[in-house]
């Protein structure tokens, strides 16, 4: 199989991850933070370097200000919901993920929050004249991707961020698609609150994520429970980050993200920036010549991440996914991708697009067959 559905989840995971998987469950898989046995010591060491590593890697100074998350999701819903009183205003983009729509809007409905989605161009670049403008006097927060999962685009969250400190707004990133790819530096950007997966450009296994707070706020937390620490008091600990990681981790998990993590450092996420780009340039460079097929996002040469969408005129885009998957063994994903307000913005609202993305272990040789495969289904003369 060529794998090319890295946005969705990167796969296949680098051996390393697997292995400390394995050794965490056969040999340390005691619960951190629950006894002092020296198992659970073990397990907590592996959460103490993962989440080290993870500061070493956004520019967080002190790691207690990560928490880790099942999943990008539930560390939106953390910042989003933790935040917002009844009144806010909050500013947002038209490449969101409904994983931000969805919370967003159902503040809006239950507490009365107000939203703004900004318009993005056909690129997915949103113009900050009118983020500028956007701003009342209750505006609470920014939020925006870094990278589209659909586009590919990336916004300048650094300039976003200043834009948003200057006005007294809180910023969150969601790193869905950038952590491990683009480099993200929390103090620099002025994040506030910054979600991430660590099952995508992060190596590491399904059910990992998580979220970063500013030491400056005081997030409310969305689930309330045991942590092992303070288990006297019937309030959940102000201490970072038991505050916000209620319920036993995904040791395990987070055993994997962290063999993921030292991947990733061996790499350099610049390196893998680069391999990326130059394997989306190449993608875009073949798929031109293939009648009728647009491509969405960022042009050729300009900055994305590995993720190129496209259409067919007169294709059914789940087809072409369809057929790549049955006739030459490629995974894409087709559809809406969770993101119906950046296919509006893309006009694919109707029709879906395909979606191809690339990760570490993409080759141009993967490349090539997808190109191969549509050339022939759906090159010049292929079809009646
Ligand atoms: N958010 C992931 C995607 O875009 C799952 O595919």
């Amino acid at each position: 199989m060529v794998y090319l559905d890295h946005a969705a989840t990167s796969w296949p995971k680098p051996p390393e991850v697997a292995a400390a998987m394995m050794d965490a469950l056969q040999n340390s898989g005691a619960n951190a933070g629950r006894g002092n046995h020296s198992l659970a010591v073990g397990t907590g060491r592996v959460l103490v370097r993962a989440r080290s590593m993870l500061s070493e890697l956004f520019g967080v100074t002190n790691s207690q200000d990560i928490a880790f998350t099942h999943n990008t999701t539930m560390g939106l819903n953390m910042a989003i919901r933790g935040t917002l009183q009844p009144g806010d205003h909050v500013i947002s983009t038209m490449t969101e993920h409904n994983s931000v729509r969805r919370p967003l809007e159902y503040l809006r409905n239950k507490i009365g929050i107000e939203v703004d989605y900004l318009q993005v161009n056909r690129k997915g670049q949103v113009d900050l004249r009118k983020l500028e403008q956007a701003f009342r006097p209750n505006t609470r927060m920014v939020i925006c991707n870094h990278s589209s999962n659909l586009l590919g685009s990336v916004l300048p969250v650094g300039q976003i961020g200043d834009i948003a400190k200057s006005r007294g707004a809180l910023f969150l990133v969601d790193a869905a698609q950038s952590a491990g790819s683009l480099e993200i530096d929390v103090k620099r950007m002025n994040i506030d609150l910054l979600a991430f997966p660590g099952h995508k450009g992060l190596l590491g296994p399904q059910g990992t994520g998580g979220l970063y707070i500013s030491p400056h706020l005081d997030l409310e937390p969305l689930l309330f429970g045991g942590t092992g620490s303070q288990s006297e008091n019937s309030m959940q600990p102000n201490v970072r980050p038991d505050r916000y990681e209620a319920g036993t981790q995904n040791a395990v998990g987070i055993a994997g993200l962290l063999a993921g993590l030292k991947v990733i450092r061996n790499l350099g996420v610049q390196n893998i920036h680069h391999q990326e780009w130059l394997q989306t340039q190449q993608m875009i460079e073949g798929l031109s010549d293939i009648p009728g097929l647009r491509l969405l996002g960022p042009e050729l040469g300009e900055i994305r991440t590995g993720i190129v969408s496209f259409v067919i005129e007169g294709e059914d885009s789940a087809a072409i996914a369809h057929c790549l998957d049955r006739e030459y063994n490629i995974a894409v994903r087709a559809g809406m991708h969770c993101t119906p307000l950046a296919h509006q913005s893309a006009d694919t609202l109707e029709s879906g697009a395909v979606r191809v993305s690339v990760g570490v272990s993409t080759t141009e040789a993967d490349i090539q067959r997808l190109l191969d495969a549509m050339r022939e289904r759906y090159g010049r003369g292929s079809r009646q």
